[in-house]
């Protein structure tokens, strides 16, 4: 089984894709820590992140099984990564990689912005997990407080908005819904709520499947 689940920044996504991996022992793959690394390399390097050149030679000799994923959540990697994530060879090259991955017996759940439209377009079950942009700065707010982080609501949620513009407006795979994804809106909804909600759109396909 392969469970494809896209939305923007602090929707949710994340969350829900580690509980259902847990849920029903399936692997799981955060994409977006691809895109991470490609643009830790590059910064690391001494070159800006839209340097194409650097940008697509990171992500041709990147090695995901060597994350560290605490290094690629800082400020500064997360605004790099949506630029990278725009280079369209820098996404071919990382491609293999998700595919290979999807593959994996006896499934998987894999997160990002184009799983269902790109990655794994005949995926079994497609979720598009969303909220409203200050609903998600409150969320990000929270989780940098409890990291000791200062973080003020504005910032965070003008960051928010103009990442997601770029990750919706680019040309190569851009941040939206499979045209049969399931939406899940997660504005009003805790993550226990969140999840909850998940597993029922997941167990009405399977279930959806047996009878078909
Ligand atoms: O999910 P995230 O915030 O860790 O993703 C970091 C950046 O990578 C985000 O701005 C968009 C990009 N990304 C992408 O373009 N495609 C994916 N499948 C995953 C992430």
């Amino acid at each position: 089984m392969i469970i494809a689940i896209d939305g923007p920044a602090a929707s949710g996504k994340g969350t829900i894709a580690r509980r259902l991996a847990h849920k029903y022992g399936l692997h799981h793959l955060d994409t977006g820590l691809l895109y991470r690394a490609v643009a830790k390399a590059v910064l690391d390097a001494g070159f800006p992140p839209d340097d194409i050149g650097q940008a697509i030679a990171a992500a041709a000799a990147l090695d995901p099984e060597k994350f560290d994923e605490s290094a690629l959540k800082t400020q500064q990697i997360t605004e790099a990564a949506s630029v990278v994530a725009a280079i369209p060879q820098v996404r071919a090259a990382l491609m293999n990689y998700q595919r290979a991955f999807a593959q994996k017996p006896p499934g998987v759940v894999l997160d990002g912005r184009d799983i269902g439209t790109v990655i794994a377009p005949a995926a079994e079950v497609k979720l598009f997990v969303f909220a409203s942009p200050q609903v998600r700065a409150k969320r990000r707010v929270a989780e940098l407080k409890a990291r000791g982080e200062e973080a003020d609501e504005q910032a965070v949620l003008a960051d928010l908005v103009r990442r997601d513009e770029r990750d919706s407006r680019r040309a190569a795979a851009p941040l939206m819904p499979a045209p049969d994804a399931h939406l899940l809106d997660t504005t009003h909804l805790d993550i226990d709520a969140a999840l909850r909600a998940a597993v029922a759109i997941i167990e009405a396909v399977r279930t959806g499947r047996k009878r078909g």
